[in-house]
């Protein structure tokens, strides 16, 4: 066959140089047709949509192409011409075909027929290849370079902070432990309690549930920075918005208060949504057809409306007024369940809500003391279809006041004299919030499991692929 260099197909479908002859690459999608004609649609990725090959079936002859079937891996030299059909403006009348890889359709797992989200979580290592995950990956990828953009283009640094940790941030215990000692044999120390000291670290070390706390640090002297990496917790929360390992994104930035905080988490959100709509369009369109007709319309009116801004104090007097029966009690100083964030943003509000001011018994030991002593300077932003997306808050700057709620809530706090250093010296205001970035998918994509917005989800009790 001619070694002709490999056009991507979304290339090929824009092209119009038509007559020239080209090389396309990519698993066949299907094969059908005639006994003198064949239609090849096929698919590499670089977009949702395939390339017609048309295929004279006497050139090849029918015991050549009987292996290219769904799933089949080939290349193809081919004559670009003008498509007489519907969409696309190209199609390629094949020349030369090799095929590099066959896929026996007596066992290959994905045949055209469509196939459930569940089934398709079961072949992980396959699903890529379908449509709709195609589409979520592509739309994963451009999510994560506008994050990047974004920062860039506003003056952030990226900020790496480690993975693994000997404190923890949220102050909630749900951590996966980091350890080299024998399990069926750990060394004990004189109280009869495991000696970490003999551990790698020298001691109890776990993966990290939040960048935050370095990302403080950071702020401390770079003014404004980021996190973007994979962070664990070991919740056994298994529902369609919980994963074990997931990715925050955690902006951090010097001399911003709750006002600043809420304003930069609006601008982002609306930034990343529209970068979506601008440079997702084909495959956001498949999956509004596909999975969520009010798709596009929802990710537009995000881009289109203002927040609501509101106190927690004034969210509860909302609910319990609302005559709404709810699985969760509500009253004030109860933790908000996800149905309680979706009757603010889907039926009270119809907008996303910015909710702050949460009593400070159910919010992480940094959060920034009100007067009234009762509540702290969290937000967290809720979402349609979502709940919460993004948590941050003004962080306590002050020495005295953060080692007081340190030692209130128990925190262990031998770990923690670096970050109290930050208070000790040249502290100032700041604030910060953490987004998650599968929670962010789930809304740009319209899936509706976290598990099929990560490539490879990790959860209670399945960590396969
Ligand atoms: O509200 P969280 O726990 O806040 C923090 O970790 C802070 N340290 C962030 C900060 O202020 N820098 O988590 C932040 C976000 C949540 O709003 C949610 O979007 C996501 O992370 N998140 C999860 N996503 C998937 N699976 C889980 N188990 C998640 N837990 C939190
Ligand atoms: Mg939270």
């Amino acid at each position: 066959m001619e070694q002709i260099r490999r056009t991507k197909i979304t290339e090929a479908l824009k092209s119009n140089a038509f007559e020239a002859t080209i090389n396309v690459k990519g698993w066949v999608r299907t094969r059908r047709g005639s006994k003198q004609v064949n239609f090849i649609a096929l698919n590499d990725g670089s977009t949702i949509n395939n390339i017609q090959i048309v295929v004279d079936v006497e050139k090849f002859g029918e015991e050549f192409l009987k292996p290219i079937t769904t799933g089949a891996c080939i290349s193809v030299n081919g004559k670009l011409v003008e498509s007489q059909g519907k969409e696309q403006a190209a199609e390629i009348r094949a020349e030369e075909i090799e095929i590099f890889g066959t896929a026996d359709p007596a066992v290959y797992p994905l045949q055209k027929k469509g196939h459930s989200l569940e089934f398709l979580r079961e072949i992980a290592h396959l699903r890529p290849r379908t449509n709709t995950f195609g589409a979520v990956l592509r739309i994963r990828h451009h999510m994560a370079y506008a994050i990047h953009k974004y920062f860039n283009d506003h003056g952030y640094y990226y900020l790496h902070t480690p993975i693994i940790t000997a404190s923890d941030c949220e102050g909630a215990g749900a951590m996966f432990q980091v350890t080299t000692l024998p399990l069926d044999n750990c060394p004990k120390n004189a109280e009869g309690e495991i000696d970490y000291t003999q551990d790698f670290f020298g001691k109890s070390t776990s993966l990290t549930v939040s960048g935050q706390l370095e990302g403080e640090l950071g702020a401390m002297a770079l003014g404004a920075i980021y996190t973007f990496g994979p962070t664990f917790r070991a919740e056994n929360s298994n529902t369609p918005r919980h994963l074990s390992e997931f990715w925050m994104i955690e902006p951090e930035v010097a001399f911003f208060d709750i006002h600043d905080n809420m304003d930069l988490a609006e601008d982002f959100l609306k930034y990343l949504v529209r970068y979506a709509l601008n440079h997702c369009t084909d495959d956001l369109k498949f999956l509004c057809e596909m999975f969520d007709k009010e798709l596009i319309e929802r990710l537009q009116f995000i881009v289109n409306n203002d927040f609501v801004r509101l106190t927690y104090t004034e969210g509860i007097k909302i609910l319990e007024e609302s005559g709404q029966k709810f699985e969760f009690p509500v009253f004030w100083g109860a933790d908000l369940q996800s149905e309680h964030e979706r009757y603010l943003v889907e039926q009270h509000f119809k907008k996303p809500v910015i909710l702050t001011d949460y009593p400070k018994d159910i919010k992480a030991f940094y959060m920034k003391l009100n007067d009234d002593q009762k509540t702290v300077r969290a937000m967290d932003v809720l979402f349609p279809k979502i709940g919460e997306i993004i948590g941050g808050s003004q962080r306590e700057e002050c020495y005295e006041k953060l080692a007081r709620r340190i030692k209130e809530m128990n925190i262990p706090d031998k770990d923690m004299w670096w970050y109290l250093d930050t208070r000790r010296f040249g502290t100032a205001p700041h604030a910060g919030f953490g987004l998650g970035f599968e929670r962010l998918l789930l809304f740009v994509t319209g899936m509706s499991n976290i598990r099929d917005v990560i490539p490879f989800p990790r959860t209670p009790g399945n960590a396969e692929f």
